[in-house]
């Protein structure tokens, strides 16, 4: 983000656009038989992003139906009931359409039905990185509005998953900032790392701009951002050959997303078919706590998950005037065999007497990944934790 361009500037902007948003009438339907591809923006930059939405179904997936803003997109090939798969390019220096994106699109609906839907902003996006950086915000913001209207057409903001490449994936991070986190998921694959490295987390793609982020960091190029920006971010580290369960490393900064080792998600394994196959080694679960009062200090919650034969934990923190912490626990047991689960509020270090604060909040714990159908498991009740004390709770999860 130019520095220059604030907190404050970026929340007149979301204001100003999404007044907007209402006012623009229905067209009447209009009906499309044709495809649409990318545009070639080559050296025809101007102040108009031309932001094209292209939408790709199972019924043609190699043909584009462009979806107007202005358009009624109930009449268009769009179901609302399916999960939808948006997909954010990066920074394209010559303006042309990315090269991976036709193979991404056939293999993601080839894993899933759902509407997966093309953001072209070649224009907005070729030129100068810096210039392209500049255009994150209205990119993110038109992408905004467009999905306020499939929202209207009765679509979950859960059932939404951003995948974003590169500057994608800040444009990602936008969309998901704008809907306050309430999106399903943001997939990032290279998030971009210049200018954004030291950026605010309102600026740049982080933990709390869906649901459920991650981050696949392949290390490419020096172009990709070296520090987690999501709940779970792969490390790939550059390895070809590895025998067995690939091990994706973090650079001192494990405790911070909590996991060295990942199958990719389904979706994604496709699209980096140069890199090792993942077998499914470990699972993953979201864990989560909400308290039911802020706190004026941060809240550490130990989170252990008990099967028979395994224990695994993770540290949750919820930030001071806060009232949410995630985690995620890795373990090599499938969620149905996990019979309890331990929680621990952590005393404070710094307390001289014995530390007899309680804290109560709901916990609730989700298989990773994400699925759209799926719901969180909550325990019924509020939990109650003294400092210190371990409580036990019976955890149950259905095996599929
Ligand atoms: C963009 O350029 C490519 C290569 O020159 C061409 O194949 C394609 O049809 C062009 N796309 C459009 C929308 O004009
Ligand atoms: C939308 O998707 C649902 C779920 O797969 C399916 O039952 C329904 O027939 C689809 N609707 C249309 C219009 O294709
Ligand atoms: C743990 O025990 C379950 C049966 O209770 C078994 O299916 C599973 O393979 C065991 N896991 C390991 C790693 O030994
Ligand atoms: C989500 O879960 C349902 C039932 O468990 C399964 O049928 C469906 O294929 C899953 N969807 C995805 C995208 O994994």
């Amino acid at each position: 983000m130019p520095r220059g361009l604030g907190k404050r500037c970026l929340w007149l902007w979301g204001l100003l656009l999404w007044l907007g948003m209402g006012s623009s009438g229905d067209a009447p339907p209009t009906h499309q038989p044709k495809c649409t591809d990318f545009q070639n923006a080559s050296f025809l930059r101007g102040t108009n992003l031309k932001v094209q939405f292209l939408l790709f179904t199972r019924s043609d997936p190699s043909c584009g139906q462009l979806l107007k803003e202005s358009s009624n997109l109930g009449n268009s090939g769009v179901n609302v009931s399916l999960g939808t798969k948006l997909l954010i390019h990066g920074f394209r220096a010559l303006g042309t359409k990315p090269s991976w994106i036709d193979r991404l699109i056939r293999t993601l609906l080839h894993a899933t039905d759902a509407n997966v839907i093309a953001v072209d902003w070649v224009y907005g996006s070729t030129g100068v990185y810096f210039s392209a950086v500049e255009n994150v915000v209205k990119v993110g913001l038109e992408i905004s509005r467009f999905l306020h209207k499939l929202l209207a057409l009765g679509m979950q903001e859960s059932s939404i998953h951003i995948i974003g490449v590169s500057l994608g994936a800040h444009v990602g991070g936008m969309v998901g900032h704008f809907y306050n986190g309430q999106l399903g998921r943001i997939t990032g694959l290279d998030p971009a790392g210049p200018e954004y490295t030291r950026a605010s987390l309102e600026e740049r793609l982080d933990a709390g701009d869906a649901l459920f982020v991650e981050a696949i960091h392949t290390d490419t190029d020096n172009l990709g951002i070296r520090i987690p920006v999501g709940h779970v971010d792969y490390f790939v580290n550059g390895g070809q050959d590895q025998p067995g369960c690939p091990t994706f490393i973090h650079a001192g900064l494990v405790e911070q997303s909590g996991v060295k080792i990942e199958p990719l998600p389904t979706e994604v394994r496709a699209y980096l078919l140069t890199t090792p196959r993942a077998p499914y080694c470990v699972h993953h679960s979201l864990v989560e706590f909400h308290l039911k009062e802020a706190r004026n200090k941060d809240t550490n919650i130990k989170v252990t998950f008990l099967s028979s034969n395994f224990t695994s934990s993770v540290k949750i923190t919820i930030p001071k005037q806060q009232l949410q912490g995630k985690g995620i626990l890795a373990h090599p047991y499938p969620p149905c065999q996990i019979n309890q689960v331990k929680l621990k509020f952590q005393a404070s270090k710094w307390a001289l007497r014995k530390d007899r604060t309680t804290i109560v909040g709901k916990f609730c714990a989700a298989p990773l990944p994400l699925n759209d159908s799926k719901k969180m498991v909550c325990l019924p009740e509020p939990v109650n934790l003294q400092a210190s004390i371990a409580v036990f709770h019976d955890l149950k999860t259905a095996c599929v």
